[in-house]
């Protein structure tokens, strides 16, 4: 079938269980395939990582003063280019870690371990499970509701918020849109004026958390406007949501798929911090990510024109042969693995010390209970999403 339909097939639902075959036909395809719509894709590492570093290529939408749009507010930040992505990147990256050791982050091991054996010990005694709504789902909304500093009784709140968010994000080729952007934006902006409310009640008395932290920067140039305060600590929720749900659902799919490797996690659990990085190569929650050109782009002899809409499938670029040895093989043990699990270039993906954290204590934590676990569905359901991949429901037997 002609290259310029590979994305329509990527996209296509049938085939979200195992979209990897489709990737090796866009690098072979490649490195830049067009597309019948004049998008053009690229599925090779190396052409990925230049242009992810590459200033010329904006994250910015095309759109963004066209009113039919969702937003005529600014973006989030992840779609800004320099100096105003910096300026709001540089202000609330600081608690997640490095540079700023040892940010709150680090400091959430012992409460992120806390969260995790309550939700095991909800399992006890159930015969079946499903991984994403009784576990993986819940935990990092818990987690950065608590970073945030959002009280325990208004948890809930964000459970429902952040559903319908990614629920509206979700949505199949032919479905109506209209009722689920609504309710879309209008759960954002219940979100905004909550998580605003709360950091002016902190304005001039900190309790130690980020939202504290965020109204009372000194720093007048950095300080947040009310607007970017709401748009960026639901870009922080959202961001973090579902990734995080999708690694640690895809971890325990790929091990219950894989006895031997689980029979040697579960012996030696040191290793899973690697396996974890394994994850976000061969199995990563993101897939693809767009960025529209400035100006024309060679890439391999090819040329891109300004304003092209470029999809860049990092998911593809994490099993390019031509970067990673035996790519198709899931390797906990794998060296030099420096996939795009979290991206490249200055959006790299800032909450990775977080996720890491998250995925490596939720995988642990459930292993002691995967060892006669078994798969009820295999593929299991997936959600629409294409750029964002993910089981809906992973039920498994215990
Ligand atoms: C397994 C979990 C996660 C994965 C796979 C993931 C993946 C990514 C990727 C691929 C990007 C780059 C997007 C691009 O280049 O366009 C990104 C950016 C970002 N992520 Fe994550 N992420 C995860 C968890 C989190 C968490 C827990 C947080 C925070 C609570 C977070 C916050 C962000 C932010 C703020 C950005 C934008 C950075 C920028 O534009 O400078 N992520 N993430």
């Amino acid at each position: 079938m002609a290259s310029e339909t590979l994305l329509a097939r990527i996209s296509d639902y049938a085939n979200r269980p195992d979209p990897y075959p489709l990737y090796a036909e866009l690098r072979e395809a490649g490195p830049v395939v067009r597309q019948a719509d004049g998008s053009c894709v690229i599925g090779t590492y190396h052409e990925i990582a230049a242009l992810l570093h590459d200033p010329r290529m904006s994250a910015e939408p095309r759109s963004r003063t066209d009113s039919s749009s969702e937003e005529t507010r600014r973006p989030p930040f992840l779609r800004l280019d320099d100096p105003e992505h910096h300026r709001l990147r540089t202000l609330t990256m600081r608690p997640f870690g490095p540079p700023h050791t040892p940010g709150r982050v680090d400091a959430m091991r012992g409460e992120i371990a806390h969260i995790t054996g309550e939700l095991i010990e909800a399992l006890r005694d159930r015969e079946q499970i499903d991984v994403v709504d009784d576990f993986a789902y819940p935990l990092p909304i818990t987690v950065i509701c608590r970073l945030m500093g959002v009280p325990r009784e208004d948890e809930a709140l964000f459970q429902g918020w952040t559903d319908v968010i990614v629920a509206s994000a979700d949505i199949g080729p032919d479905e109506d849109t209209t009722e689920r952007d609504k309710a879309g934006l209008q759960a954002r902006q219940e979100m905004g004026g909550y998580l605003v409310n709360l950091a002016e009640q902190r304005r001039g008395r900190p309790t130690g958390d980020m939202l504290s932290d965020l109204i009372n920067e000194p720093d007048p140039a950095l300080r947040l406007t009310v607007d970017e305060l709401a748009e960026t600590t639901i870009l922080l929720f959202i961001a973090g949501h579902e990734t995080t749900v999708n690694l640690i659902t895809n971890g325990v799919l790929t091990l219950l798929r894989r006895p031997e490797e689980l029979d040697r996690l579960r012996r030696d659990p040191g290793l899973l911090p690697r396996a974890v990085e394994e994850l976000l190569r061969y199995e990563p929650p993101v897939h693809m990510r767009e960025r529209i050109p400035l100006a024309d782009i060679d890439v391999a002899g090819t040329t891109i024109p300004e304003g092209t809409s470029v999809i860049l499938a990092l998911a593809s670029g994490s099993r390019d042969p031509k970067r990673f040895h035996e790519p198709d093989r899931f390797d906990p043990t794998r060296p030099d693995n420096e996939h795009f699990g979290f991206g490249s270039g200055i959006h790299l993906c800032y909450g990775a010390p977080l996720a890491r954290i998250e995925a490596e204590t939720a995988l642990g934590a459930l292993l002691p209970h995967l060892g006669t676990a078994r798969l009820v569905q295999d593929p299991p359901p997936y959600r629409q999403n294409a750029m964002l991949r993910g089981p809906r429901h992973l039920p498994i037997h215990l």
